[in-house]
Formats: C-alpha cells, structure tokens, sequence
C-alpha cells in the first residue's frame, strides 16, 4: 500500500507542496480546503500533469475531511498569509481557529498521522496542534528552519558563486525576525563561513535571512513565499516516509533542551518514520544563548495568549 499524506488548506505553499511531493512519486496526496471545487480542480489538475512527467500516484481533492482517513502525515497550511506592513504573529487569532478545526478533524480520522505544521506563527500553531491533537510530541513538527536555512545557503551561494550544495547552514530559533542563523556552525565545504565571508557581508547575509520572509511578501504585494516553503515541507516529508533519521533544522517540542521546556521551537531536529527521534544540542556561545531566548520569549509569549 502506497503512504498516503493530506495537505490542509490547497491555497499556493499546499498546492505547491502537493506539486513538490507529486514529483517524488512517494505518497498519495489529498488535497482538503474550504474553497468549493478549488481543491478538487488543483488535484485533478496535478494527476493530469503525471502521465507527462511519468509518475504513479492519487490525487485526490476535497471540501471534506473523510477523504483524509489513514492518512500517515497531515501537512497543515491552512490559514491567512499576512499582506505587506504584517508580522507573522498579526496572524495569531485567525489562524489558530483554521489549525485547532484542522488539528481535530484530521485526527478523527487518522488517528496515528504524524503532522508537519507550517501555517503561521508557525511555532505556536505546532503547539497548538499538538495540544489539541492530542498526539505524543514526537509526532508533531513544524517548517520554518529548513526554510530559513536554505535562505541562508541561497543567499551565500549567490554571493560567493559557489554551488548550494557546499553550502551548510543552520537557522534555529523561532520563526520570526529574531531566528538565529548560527554562523559559527554554518560552512562552506567545510570552511566555517566567518573564514570565507567578510563581516560585513557575513552580517548583510544574516539580516537578510532574518528578513528573508518579508522581502518575499513586499516583492509579491499579496500573499508569501511558497516555492521554499514548499519544497521544505516536502524534504521533511520524505525524510519521515523514508524513516531517513535525518537531522533537519525544524520546530520541535523542547523538554528542556536548550534550557527551554513547553515549547516548539527550532532546534536540529532528527526526522524518521516516527516523526521527530532526537533533538541535537549545539554548544552555544554566551551571545546565541542570550538571541535563542529572545527569540522563545517572543514564541512563548504568543502561546500564552492562545491559553490552549
Ligand atoms: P493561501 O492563502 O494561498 O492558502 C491558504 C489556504 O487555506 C486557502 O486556500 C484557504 O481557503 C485555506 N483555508 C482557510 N481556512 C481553512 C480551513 N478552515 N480549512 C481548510 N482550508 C482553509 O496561503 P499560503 O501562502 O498557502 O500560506 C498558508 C499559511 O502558511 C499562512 O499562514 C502563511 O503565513 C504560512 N506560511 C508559513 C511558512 C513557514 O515557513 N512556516 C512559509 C509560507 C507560508
Ligand atoms: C516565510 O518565511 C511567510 O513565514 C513565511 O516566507
């Protein structure tokens, strides 16, 4: 029997994930949205394309959550994505409504799915998701450091002409302005990336990661990012179908690692068939201990004010 995942929300990071994880030939993918015929024209759309591109697979769309029964991963990307002038957290409310419906209905019907978060503020929405999904920790991830971090790699790659796949860097943190792009850890073939950058650009490169969301959202003028984010959904994904134990920079529930507990947050985080297996701890300096906690602070702040 083939995997089967169910993309929440088929709006532009769903439908593009559905396009990404289409192209791996991995899993049968449903697509469920509030939108009457939306999800159901995009998915027959995609399965349209697969005799072109040669893949075997269901695509299956749908304003129901029943057509997500025995699903193995729920990706929820339901939700409103902010406009220009918007933070992230602007979203907070809305969005919590739109993932605890999703959290509840899908857990109705696959009671033993793994759920990969990414709609926004992404840290809390895994939280919340968590909470009323009622799933062990481990089976509840968010997207935003794979996403970060490839920003980052992309950033550097263009800067120094050098090919994305030397490019090693690792984004922890919240998903917000205050993430924490972990230089000294981060390298090219090996070279840490304070040796081959100057620090000005070193710096330039850093903000412009930390920025890296809204820049997408002031070029686009309506709606975020989607191909990145989608494609990071999609390695995440494959990492668990694939039971690959892969190390990712991801949100995951903190037991006091890193000196923080009930909380998701990013941290390197190992992905296999039962979701997240390990969290890595790196040896932080004093200065990114003090920016991990300013950045959780922000993260538990908004838990706070859901009172899940
Ligand atoms: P979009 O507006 O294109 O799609 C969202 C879809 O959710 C829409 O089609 C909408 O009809 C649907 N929806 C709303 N309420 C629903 C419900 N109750 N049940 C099912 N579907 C529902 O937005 P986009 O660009 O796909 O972004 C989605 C979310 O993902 C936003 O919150 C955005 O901020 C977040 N995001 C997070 C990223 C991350 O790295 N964590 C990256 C990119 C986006
Ligand atoms: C991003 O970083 C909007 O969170 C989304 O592109």
């Amino acid at each position: 029997m083939r995997n089967k995942v169910s993309i929440i929300g088929a709006g532009m990071t769903g439908s593009t994930t559905a396009h990404w994880l289409a192209d791996k030939e991995i899993a049968d993918i449903v697509l469920v949205d509030i939108v009457e015929g939306m999800p159901q024209g995009k998915a027959l759309d995609l399965q349209e394309a697969l005799p072109i591109v040669g893949k075997d697979l269901r695509l299956v769309g749908s304003n129901a959550y029943e057509a997500t029964a025995d699903s193995d991963i729920i990706v929820v990307t339901a939700g409103l994505a902010r406009k220009p002038g918007m933070s992230r957290d602007d979203l907070l409310f809305a969005n919590a409504d739109i993932v605890r419906n999703a959290a509840q209905e899908t857990i109705r019907y696959s009671p033993n799915a793994i759920f990969v978060i990414l709609t926004n503020p992404l840290d809390v929405m895994a939280y919340l998701a968590q909470k009323v999904a009622g799933v062990p920790s481990n089976r509840v991830v968010g997207q935003a450091g794979v996403l970060d971090s490839a920003r980052m790699r992309a950033f550097v790659s263009l800067e120094l002409g050098i090919s994305v796949e030397n490019i090693h860097c690792y984004v922890l943190g919240g998903h917000g302005d205050e993430m924490v792009p972990l230089t000294r850890a981060s390298n090219v073939a090996g070279i840490p990336l304070e040796e081959i950058l100057p620090p000005d650009r070193l710096a330039a490169i850093v903000e412009r990661t930390r920025k890296g969301g809204g820049e997408i959202v002031n070029l686009l003028k309506s709606g975020s990012a989607y191909y990145a984010p989608a494609a990071a959904v999609t390695q995440m994904v494959d990492a668990i179908l694939k039971d690959r134990h892969m190390i990712l920079p991801a949100a995951a529930y903190l037991n006091g690692e890193y000196g923080l507990k009930d909380i998701f947050f990013g941290v390197p985080a190992q992905l296999g068939r039962n979701g997240v297996e390990k969290i890595f701890e790196y040896t932080l300096s004093q200065d990114e201990m003090a920016a991990l906690q300013k950045s959780a602070a922000g993260v538990a702040e908004n838990i706070a004010k859901l009172k899940v």
